[in-house]
């Protein structure tokens, strides 16, 4: 009987590492096509960065931390040399705006945006903006950037926006009132933030590809699953929490990749011929995925979304009409 048990559960588990490890079947070509990878330096923004290189595609890497080394590190490795690195800090709306002008200035259009740049927790409850912190890095700072971005978007023939979703968007607590969380309530924890953020992520790509499509711009949304990246450490150290560490540890020594297992559904949305007209969706481990229920209500989605323009303080011509 044990020993049943113990097949099972290892068929179980091989199922598992088989399902996870699949890679993207994308052979499209990227010569002449430009990315923004927010958050390249490291994790999935940098295994991202490097796939979409080695298809020859010009990529600027965005991020807070110097990302020189990594532009010569996938320089090398892909043997393209028109990798670049600008630096962006998507905590503050000011720096954001700086980031974009630049970019308004040097570019001449955008085909793919990812914005993956993201925190599990932050060092402080809110940031200068008065804007919850988890909530500006993941997801106001994303909305502000992908809005001051949209002419060199439009500027592309076939534009792919890409925002960075989570399995943690199922367990979300998102209310209009703990929306923008810059005092503690304690009905809210870390958790939900994180989860509250990563689901203001889908609902920004659900959006967008509404208000966009008549431009031929796609935005979709992406889980890419449980990925051993720094974000878990990172958040382990503000969290403080035993509990997390063990959840984490087990979750990711099951069904864990690394960075390129976890940048594969990423890099398959947005490069993949078969989804070019893919639009509105979210996807996980290379299929399309279900979202929760809470982003059908439309009202509800329109209610955050014209909060979200007041907060990030889009003026009224940066609105999409
Ligand atoms: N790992 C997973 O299992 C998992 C699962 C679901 C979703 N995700 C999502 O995937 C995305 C990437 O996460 P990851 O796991 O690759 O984490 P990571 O290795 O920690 O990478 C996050 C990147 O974002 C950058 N970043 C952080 N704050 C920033 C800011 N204020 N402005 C600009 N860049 C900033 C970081 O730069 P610094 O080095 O300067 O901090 C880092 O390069 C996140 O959106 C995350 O929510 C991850």
């Amino acid at each position: 009987m044990l020993l049943l048990v113990f097949l099972l559960l290892l068929t179980l588990y091989l199922c598992i590492r088989l399902f996870v490890s699949r890679k993207s079947d994308s052979l499209t070509c990227l010569v002449g096509k430009t990315a923004l990878v927010t958050g390249g330096n490291s994790g999935l923004g940098y295994a991202t960065s490097a796939l979409l290189a080695s298809r020859g595609c010009r990529v600027i890497i965005a991020d807070r931390d110097n990302a020189e080394r990594t532009v010569e590190e996938i320089k090398r490795k892909t043997g393209n040399d028109q990798i670049s690195y600008k630096y962006l800090d998507l905590s503050s709306l000011k720096l954001t705006r700086e980031f974009a002008n630049v970019l308004k200035k040097t570019e001449k259009k955008i085909d793919i945006l990812i914005n993956n740049a993201g925190i599990g927790v932050g060092a402080k409850l809110a940031t200068e903006d008065g804007l919850n912190t988890v909530m500006q890095v993941n997801y106001f700072g994303a909305f502000l950037l992908t809005h001051l971005l949209l002419d060199l978007l439009k500027a592309s023939d076939s534009a792919r926006i890409m925002f960075l979703g989570s399995i943690s968007i199922f367990s979300n607590n998102l209310t209009m009132e703990n929306f923008n969380l810059i005092k503690k309530d304690g009905t809210t924890t870390l958790k939900d933030l994180y989860s509250n953020s990563k689901l203001c992520d889908v609902l920004a790509a659900q959006e967008f590809a509404k208000k966009l499509k008549k431009y031929g711009i796609r935005a979709n949304s992406v889980d890419p699953g449980a990925v051993k990246t720094d974000i878990f450490r990172r958040a382990s150290v503000i969290a403080k929490s035993r509990f997390f560490d063990t959840v984490t540890g087990v979750v990711l020594s099951i069904c864990g990749t690394d960075s390129f297992g976890g940048a594969q559904t990423i890099f398959h949305v947005v490069t993949s011929d078969e989804l070019r007209d893919q639009t509105g969706q979210h996807f996980s481990y290379l299929l399309r995925f279900f979202k929760p229920s809470i982003l059908k209500d439309q009202k509800f989605c329109d209610e955050i979304w014209k909060r979200t323009e007041e907060l990030v303080k889009l003026s009224p011509e940066e609105r999409i009409s």
